[in-house]
């Protein structure tokens, strides 16, 4: 049982059967904004609630809000702060729209490199993606906003995602699923979200050991847990397994009722709406009403989970200042934050490789080449869609700030956005957003852009994937001709920069016939005028990879057992051994390591010293221009006991500073306790005795400083 204060108590007492019901499962919004909606209850003033999407912005049902880079941006920021400012700032426009929780963040690791969601998470590390959802949920929430952790756990592929089974044993659950969700909690966060698949052969929404054992009853979880849309398969199962709220918790056919236009045109269609891969069966809803009533009087579930479940989402409703109408006004694309969705893509532009060539002389003149650079790429498809007011294309960020001419030739056809969206019969048709800038000439020549190029001083190629929830990719190579035209362009033009857009990991096989190479994630709607700052170096790209770069075969997940999974179970056996850890005990080199960035600064580090609680490192900028540093600390073990393999470093942690030409600091890094341990089956998180080296740097790969604690 929660913990209440008297007012929920005094609710629970006084609400019948049938209203706490009716808190416990959801119905349509009919204001007709909201992704999820609990009525409330008049007779005793429990107000309505409104949950929306999503991690990169506001997804109110036709309504606009500012589009924020991708969470991989803002996790290539290395800044929990800029989480804190982000979180906020969509909590304020959340509030703007009328909603009261926010369906975000979303936090899976980074697992294997197609997953189609890579875009909405952070990190292949649990530290980095640790910190970051910390931040995020502290923002959300202290903007009396509810935010929700999602989704809990293991959700780290699309294809098969309402079916797989991730069959993960407790030590990489422990030190590499988990620690995201446990760091939400211990930053408050009021809502959890379970996933569509299994663990272990447990549906996430019926997993007791997981949710009520471990979210609840270990980590002291106070918020409600809510189901992934249509995410639930059972009654008793799910509410003993300690969920709290269905959702949506009616059918798509229920909710066409009264049918419209839309329903019409959806009744035509004789998809079998449960059998599409990634989409779980809109038809199955409402586990929640009347057959948990049922449940309850039959003995199958004890009434007091059901006053559990109501006291939980009163208790957020409550937290949030619902019931005393005390939560301001909230606030929806201002100009502060139209400039931190500009702050963030530009921060979270990563610098991959420049001889030179950047930044660029005002006087360039530039072919800026690419099939999309007539619009702003705003993030992958799905439920993280948001549709901004105004966005900035690279053409005109780009335009505008050039002092030199620029030539804009688009090379080779556009490469379209996918969506989850374009999979449901039963959803109408998007409106999407309209560039601010006008649309592709329709028929681009490849040698146009190679003539552009040589004409040019300086040729910047923007090249993109195309992504989206509820698909995986087929590959990592960049759709359509665009290597191609990458590869034109190169040869006719020494000076020629690639920025890349994706949501994840990309195989750039061009790569060393480029001047420069920028990974710029899904930038959302302040794309040109971020690119345009880091090109012109009006800001240090000061982006460093939350997620490693290299050759489709060479991640670890590449046998069809572990990835996608056979006969619906997907088995983890690479154990811990994700991202970097697979790369350094494989001992094989990435494309781009994990925490690779380059700056126009120059940095010189000075020997780490470290106690047990933080390593300390001077820092110097050896530049004549300022530039912002991340400094990176992995923990390297000495040997465990028996055979436990560990992985040979782990970032403990990281801190950035921002040098003027010349400028020295003192960084540090603190170290908690977990930074040393490992996860023991049977004694729990240990931590083994011995030498630990604390290796502080620019990246994975590049330690420039040792020092050596003993625990
Ligand atoms: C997604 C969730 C999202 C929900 C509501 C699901 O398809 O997995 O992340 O919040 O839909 O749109």
């Amino acid at each position: 049982m929660a913990e209440t204060s008297e007012r929920v108590e005094r609710l629970v007492d006084e609400l019948t059967r049938e209203e706490k019901l009716r808190l416990v499962r959801g119905t349509t919004d009919p204001a007709g904004t909201a992704t999820g909606y609990l009525p409330g209850v008049d007779r005793l003033d429990v107000p309505e609630f409104r949950l929306v999407d999503g991690p990169l912005g506001v997804r109110a049902e036709d309504e606009r809000a500012t589009a924020f880079p991708t969470a991989l941006a803002l996790a290539a920021t290395f800044d929990p702060d800029l989480a804190r400012e982000q979180g906020a700032a969509i909590a304020r426009e959340a509030k703007a729209h009328d909603q009261d929780a926010l369906l975000a963040p979303g936090t899976n690791i980074v697992r294997v490199p197609h997953c189609g969601r890579n875009f909405e998470y952070y990190s292949e590390d649990p530290r980095l993606a640790a910190d970051l959802t910390a931040g995020v949920v502290e923002g959300i929430q202290d903007e009396d906003v509810v935010a929700t952790v999602k989704h809990y756990v293991a959700n780290n592929q699309e294809q098969n995602r309402t079916e797989v089974s991730a069959e993960v044993d407790e030590r990489t659950l422990r030190e590499l699923y988990l620690p995201a969700f446990r760091a939400a909690v211990e930053a408050g966060v009021g809502s959890v979200m379970t996933a569509y698949n299994r663990v272990n052969g447990t549906h996430m929404s019926d997993h007791r050991r997981l949710v009520a054992d471990v979210l609840k009853d270990e980590w002291g979880f106070e918020g409600y847990v809510v189901s992934d849309w249509y995410g639930v398969e059972s009654t008793v199962g799910a509410a003993t397994a300690g969920l709290d709220v269905e959702m949506p918790g009616v059918s798509v056919t229920d909710s066409r009722d009264a049918p419209d236009e839309a329903d019409e045109s959806s009744s035509e269609t004789d998809v079998d709406l449960g059998s599409i891969d990634g989409v779980p069966d809109p038809t199955e809803a409402g586990f929640f009403g009347e057959p948990l009533a049922e449940a309850i009087d039959e003995g199958a579930v004890p009434a007091e989970r059901l006053d559990d479940m109501v006291a939980r989402v009163l208790g957020q409703m409550e937290r949030i200042g619902l019931f005393d109408g005390d939560r301001g006004d909230g606030a929806l694309d201002t100009p502060a934050h139209r400039d931190l969705a500009h702050r963030i893509a530009a921060r979270g532009t990563v610098l991959l490789e420049n001889d030179g060539v950047l930044p660029l002389d005002d006087a360039t003149d530039v072919a800026l080449v690419g099939p999309n650079v007539h619009e702003a790429t705003l993030g992958g498809g799905g439920s993280s869609e948001t549709t901004p007011f105004h966005s900035v294309s690279p053409r005109e960020g780009i335009t505008s700030r050039a002092e030199g001419e620029v030539a804009v030739a688009r090379g080779v056809p556009e490469i379209e956005d996918v969506s989850l969206f374009d999979l449901l019969p039963f959803v109408g048709d998007d409106a999407g957003e309209e560039s601010d800038d006008a649309g592709p000439d329709p028929d681009p020549s490849k040698d146009e852009a190679v003539a552009a190029a040589e004409a040019a001083d300086v040729a910047v190629v923007v090249v993109r994937d195309a992504t989206t929830e509820a698909r995986d990719g087929d590959d990592l190579r960049l759709p359509g001709r665009q290597d191609e035209l990458v590869e034109a362009v190169a040869d006719a033009a020494d000076r020629t920069v690639v920025v890349v857009n994706s949501g994840g990991p990309v195989e750039l096989p061009w790569r060393d016939d480029v001047a420069a190479l920028l990974a710029a994630w899904y930038p959302g709607q302040a794309h040109g005028a971020a690119l345009a700052d880091v090109l012109y170096g009006d800001r240090d790209p000061g982006g460093r990879l939350p997620v490693t770069f290299a050759p489709e075969d060479a991640y670890p997940a590449t046998d069809e057992s572990q990835y996608p999974g056979v006969d619906g179970v997907a088995d983890y056996s690479e154990g811990p051994f994700v991202g970097y850890r697979h790369f350094d005990a494989a001992d094989a080199e990435p494309t781009y390591p994990f925490g690779h960035g380059r700056s126009y600064a120059d940095f010189r580090y000075g020997a780490a010293e470290a106690d047990g609680d933080a390593v300390r490192v001077t820092v110097e900028n050896r530049a004549e221009r300022p530039g912002r540093e991340v400094v990176q600390a992995y923990v390297r073990p000495p040997a465990a006991p028996d055979g436990v393999e560990r992985p040979v470093r782990e970032l403990a942690g990281a801190a950035a500073v921002e040098l003027d030409g010349g400028e020295t600091s003192t960084v540090e890094v603190d170290l908690d306790d977990l930074a040393f341990a490992r996860y023991d089956p049977d004694d729990g998180w240990v931590t083994d005795s011995g030498a630990y080296a604390i290796e502080v740097g620019r990246s994975s790969r590049d330690v420039r400083t040792t020092v050596r604690v003993d625990r």
